[in-house]
């Protein structure tokens, strides 16, 4: 098990009326306009004559307040922090939560070393200046050994203080509550997911996952490869066994309190490692296929936080566990396995694994009654090839589909919908067996394992299937509050449709 604690995964957030002294920096957002960049509305709590200096300070080195510049001056005497950094929001009559979340991401990376800092980026928008900051500051440091250990001058920022109007009202205090809990849900999904596969391995992986749902008060079971083989899951078992390191699936439920409360399945793929199999992988860049867990992550992570922000809606998450290795007990292409439930699989390319143990983990998902299921996986290359590394396809039942996707754009994970065109369903038809895991072509892959999904959501479900092969895993530099490594992403996607399930139905 991690030593370490949940403190570790975030600065502290607290709500404050006045720049404290222990602050030592303040952080305020800068929006450009026609007639020069503006401090955004910090009135109230920056006395108007102080912040005409700092705006003259902040022009006279250039600021221009374009999106997610960073300039960093002397304070005025009457402050009692030592430097002023302002964050460019953009222009002012475009400047929405997205963008104060990640100009606040931005910000908070600049911000290591530093302990304490104190922002008006709260007065725009409380919750996303909190996600901004929690998010942005969040680093990977576990595997930093004391031989290379960072100095304090990288430790991340530890403390940010929210400068608010009315920082003791119940409402105040319960957005700041909820983008806490959601910034550490995330962390929480990050975490896992740069968990390097020597350390986090299914049989590990599961007992994380049941250490963070029994102290979160969920019911929690794991199969083990035993109970996997008698319960027939041939797809988690056909995908494992190449692995010295035995599948798992783990089924972690939250009950909650409301009568009648909706049922809402969750399930993510957690493939540890993906070599490919015997349809083994190049070499180049399979460093990567660590983040192939990415949707168990973010499942986990959203059951638990369901249960801290205490939804009325029932959920119930499943998610199937396996190592992806090429060995003399590994399946072959054109091996045939029965999934769980008992349709044929012909096994053509022991690279689509993904499909394999979710399919299992749906059939299974379908036996608990949900009235919607949203499945989360890094499941094709194709998903980057359509839509890059920050878009998440979304696919499924025409209605659900679209409002998830709706409700990712709104959170800015950004979730794109997209449609299953019929005449791909028979490519996947197979000679030997109900079905094949993969097309003889390579067109739609996204759409093609969507389809292969489709076939096993249970009849009268409504379903959403989210693609994030390249939005869970970061690859490349790091923009707002996205670090490199894992991303977390659909957490956020996920909590806010289960929200909206609770209110709307
Ligand atoms: N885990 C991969 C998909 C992936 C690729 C995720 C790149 C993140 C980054 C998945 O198991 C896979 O290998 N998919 C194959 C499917 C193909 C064999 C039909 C792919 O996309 O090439
Ligand atoms: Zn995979
Ligand atoms: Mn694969």
């Amino acid at each position: 098990m991690s030593t370490r604690t949940a403190r570790s995964l975030g600065p502290d957030l607290v709500l404050a009326g006045t720049v404290a002294k222990r602050a030592e920096i303040l952080v305020v957002g800068l929006t450009s306009g026609p007639d020069g960049p503006e401090i955004a509305l910090s009135e109230g709590i920056v006395d108007e004559d102080v912040l005409a200096e700092i705006l003259d300070s902040l022009i006279a080195v250039g600021a221009t307040g374009k999106p997610e510049q960073l300039t960093r001056v002397p304070a005025p005497s009457a402050l009692s922090v030592t430097s002023v950094l302002a964050v460019g929001l953009g222009s002012a009559d475009r400047l929405g939560s997205e963008q104060i979340r990640k100009s606040a991401g931005a910000a908070a990376r600049s911000l290591s070393g530093i302990d304490t800092v104190a922002t008006t980026l709260s007065i725009l928008d409380l919750g996303a200046a909190a996600e901004g900051f929690a998010l942005g500051a969040y680093s990977f440091t576990e595997f930093k050994s004391s031989m290379t250990a960072p100095g304090p001058d990288s430790q991340p920022l530890a403390r940010v203080e929210l400068l608010v109007p009315s920082p003791r009202t119940k409402e105040t205090k319960a957005t700041l509550a909820r983008s806490a809990a959601i910034a550490e849900a995330v962390a929480t999904a990050r975490e896992f997911v740069n968990t390097p596969p020597s350390h986090l391995y299914p049989a590990e992986f599961a007992a994380r996952a049941k250490a963070l749902g029994v102290e979160a008060g969920l019911t929690v079971q794991v199969l083990d490869e035993k109970a996997l083989e008698k319960g027939g899951y041939g797809g988690i078992i056909g995908v494992g066994k190449g692995s010295s390191r035995q599948p798992r699936l783990v089924r972690l439920e939250y009950a909650s309190k409301k009568r009648g409360a909706r049922k809402v399945a969750l399930v993510g793929k957690g493939i540890t490692f993906d070599t490919g199999g015997i349809s083994i992988k190049p070499a180049a860049g399979m460093e990567n296929m660590t983040s192939d867990m990415g949707g168990a992550a973010a499942v986990i992570s959203t059951v638990v936080l369901a249960a801290k922000l205490g939804l009325p809606v029932n959920v119930v998450a499943y998610v199937p566990m396996a190592e992806n290795m090429p060995s003399a007990t590994a399946q072959r292409p054109g091996d045939v396995l029965t999934q769980y439930g008992g349709i044929t699989i012909e096994v053509v390319n022991t690279d689509a694994e993904g499909r394999l143990i979710l399919a299992d983990a749906m059939v299974r998902a379908g036996e608990d009654n949900p009235d919607y299921m949203i499945d989360t996986a890094t499941l094709t290359g194709a998903q980057m090839v359509a839509l890059g590394n920050r878009t998440p396809g979304v696919m499924g039942t025409d209605e659900f589909r679209d409002r998830v996707a709706s409700i990712s754009q709104s959170v800015g994970e950004n979730g794109w919908a997209m449609p299953l065109p019929e005449e791909l369903r028979g490519d996947l038809d197979s000679k030997v067996a109900d079905m094949a895991n993969v097309t003889p072509h390579r067109w739609g892959g996204m759409l093609v394992a969507a389809h292969y999904l489709k076939e096993f959501v249970p009849e009268g479900v409504q379903w959403a299937h989210i693609d994030v092969a390249g939005p869970a895993y970061n690859t490349s530099g790091p923009w707002g509050y996205t670090g490199k490594g894992g991303t977390g992403v659909p957490v956020r996607t996920m909590i806010s449709v289960l929200e909206d399930i609770a209110v709307n139905g």
